[in-house]
C-alpha cells in the first residue's frame, strides 16, 4: 500500500476543514489489511491511538492536523448473498456510498432503507452512529458486519446484538472507538414493504406530491425533497448534518419546562422519556442564522453548524461550545455533540 505523507484532508471532510494528515493511505480490499498492520510502525501508531478510519468525512470535525495515519476506506461491491420467503440479504463493501446503496435497493424493490435516502457518507460508517432519519434507523435493517480488529489483527463478525445500537450510538462510537475497521455490512431487506410514514413532514410531502399509491420510491422522493429544502448541500456550504443530538429528558422535567416555554417541541419515547428538538432550543436562544467569520448556525436549520468557506475546526467547535452554554443557561438542558471531534 502506498503511504503518502502530509496530505490535505480539505476535500475529504464535508465541513471542508483544511487540516493535514501526517500519513495517509487508501485501501480498497479487506485482504490487504493484515499485511498493512504487520509493521512495527503500525503497532506504535495503533498503541498510541493514532489511526483514523475515514469514510466520506461527513460526520467529523477536524480541529487540528492528524499526527498519525488516516486510512481512507474504498472497499466496493454490493451483492445479494441470500434470501428467504420475506427477505433478501445484501452485503455491501464499507467504502460504498450510502445513498447509492439506497438507490440500488429502490431499483431492485428491496424495502427498508427508503426513509434513509440522501444521507451522505459510506456504508462502513452507517453502523457507527446507527444512522437514522424520518422514523427509521439502520438497526431496523441491519443483519451483521465484518470488521478488522486492529489490536488482535484478525477479522471478526458482529450481529445486531453485538453492536449495541442506540439513538446515534453503537459500540463502535465510544467503547470500541478506533479499534475496528468495518469492512462490509450485510442488510436484511424486505421483499414486501412495510411503509413508515410516521413523520408528519413525510405524510405532508406525499400529499403535496399527489401520491395515490404509496411505494418505497415515493417515500424516498418525499424524504429527498424535504432534506433538500432544509439541509445545506456540503458541496456548497461545509457542514456535517446535525451537530448535536436531540436531548432526552424525563417527563417531569419536560412538564416544568412547558410552564415557562409553552411552545417547547418534544415527543414521547417508548421508555416514557421526552426527546426534545434541539433545533428549537437553539433557535430560541437566538442562534439561527448567526455567523461569526466563516463559522455559523444554518439559517434554515439551527441544529446544523456550517463553514461558509475558511473557518477552521476550532472556530466551529468554539461556536458549538457557546451554543451548549446558552442552551444550558436558558433551559437547564445539556446538549451533546453528535459529530466526531478530532
Ligand atoms: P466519516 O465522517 O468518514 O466517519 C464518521 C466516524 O466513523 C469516524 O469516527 C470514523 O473514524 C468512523 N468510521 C468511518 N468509516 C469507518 C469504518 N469503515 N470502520 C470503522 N470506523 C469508521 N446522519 C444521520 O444519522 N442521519 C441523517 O439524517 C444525517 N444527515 C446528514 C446530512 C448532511 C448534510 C450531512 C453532511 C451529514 C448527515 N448525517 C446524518 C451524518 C453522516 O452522514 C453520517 O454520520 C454518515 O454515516 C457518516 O458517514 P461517513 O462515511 O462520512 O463517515
Ligand atoms: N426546529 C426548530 N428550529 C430549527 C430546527 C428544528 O424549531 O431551526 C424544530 C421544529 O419544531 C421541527 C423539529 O425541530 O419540527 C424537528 O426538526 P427536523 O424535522 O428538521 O429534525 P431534527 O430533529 O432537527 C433529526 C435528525 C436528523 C434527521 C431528521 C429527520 C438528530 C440529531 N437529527 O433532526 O439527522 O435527518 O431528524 O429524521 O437526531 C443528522 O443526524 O445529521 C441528521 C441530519
Amino acid at each position: 500500500m502506498n503511504i503518502q505523507q502530509d496530505v490535505s484532508l480539505k476535500h475529504l471532510n464535508t465541513f471542508g476543514i483544511d487540516v493535514h494528515a501526517k500519513y495517509f493511505t487508501v485501501f480498497d480490499t479487506a485482504v490487504d489489511l493484515p499485511a498493512l498492520f504487520e509493521s512495527d510502525t503500525m503497532e506504535i501508531l495503533q498503541a498510541r491511538d493514532k489511526i483514523i478510519v475515514l469514510g466520506g468525512g461527513s460526520n467529523m470535525l477536524f480541529t487540528k492536523n492528524v499526527d498519525g495515519l488516516v486510512l481512507k476506506n474504498e472497499i466496493t461491491g454490493i451483492e445479494k448473498i441470500g434470501e428467504d420467503a420475506a427477505h433478501v440479504y445484501i452485503k455491501a463493501g464499507a467504502g460504498e456510498n450510502w445513498h447509492l446503496f439506497v438507490l440500488y435497493c429502490l431499483e431492485n424493490n428491496y424495502a427498508g432503507v427508503e426513509n434513509l435516502a440522501l444521507i451522505p457518507g459510506s456504508i462502513g460508517a452507517s453502523p457507527m452512529q446507527n444512522i437514522g432519519a424520518y422514523g427509521v434507523e439502520i438497526k431496523d435493517v441491519f443483519h451483521s458486519l465484518e470488521a478488522f480488529d486492529l489490536k488482535e489483527k484478525c477479522f471478526v463478525s458482529f450481529n445486531k446484538m453485538d453492536c449495541a445500537f442506540g439513538y446515534r450510538e453503537s459500540i463502535f462510537k465510544k467503547r470500541y472507538k478506533n479499534v475496528f475497521i468495518i469492512t462490509s455490512v450485510t442488510f436484511k431487506l424486505n421483499k414486501t414493504p412495510v411503509f413508515n410514514v410516521s413523520y408528519g413532514a413525510v405524510t405532508q410531502e406525499l400529499t403535496d406530491m399527489n401520491v395515490a399509491d404509496l411505494s418505497i420510491q415515493a417515500i424516498a422522493q418525499a424524504v429527498m425533497n424535504i432534506r433538500s429544502s432544509k439541509l445545506p448541500d456540503p458541496k456548497l456550504i461545509g457542514n456535517a448534518g446535525s451537530f448535536f443530538k436531540n436531548p432526552e429528558i424525563d417527563l417531569r422535567s419536560f412538564e416544568k419546562l412547558q410552564v415557562n416555554f409553552p411552545g417547547i417541541a418534544g415527543y414521547k419515547l417508548d421508555d416514557g422519556k421526552i426527546k426534545l428538538a434541539a433545533g428549537w432550543l437553539i433557535e430560541q436562544c437566538g442562534w439561527k442564522g448567526y455567523r461569526k467569520g466563516d463559522a455559523g448556525c444554518f439559517a434554515k436549520q439551527s441544529l446544523v453548524l456550517v463553514n461558509y468557506g475558511n473557518a477552521n475546526g476550532m472556530e466551529i467547535y468554539d461556536l458549538s461550545s457557546e451554543i451548549i452554554q446558552t442552551v444550558f443557561d436558558t433551559f437547564g438542558v445539556q446538549l451533546e455533540r453528535e459529530v466526531n471531534i478530532l
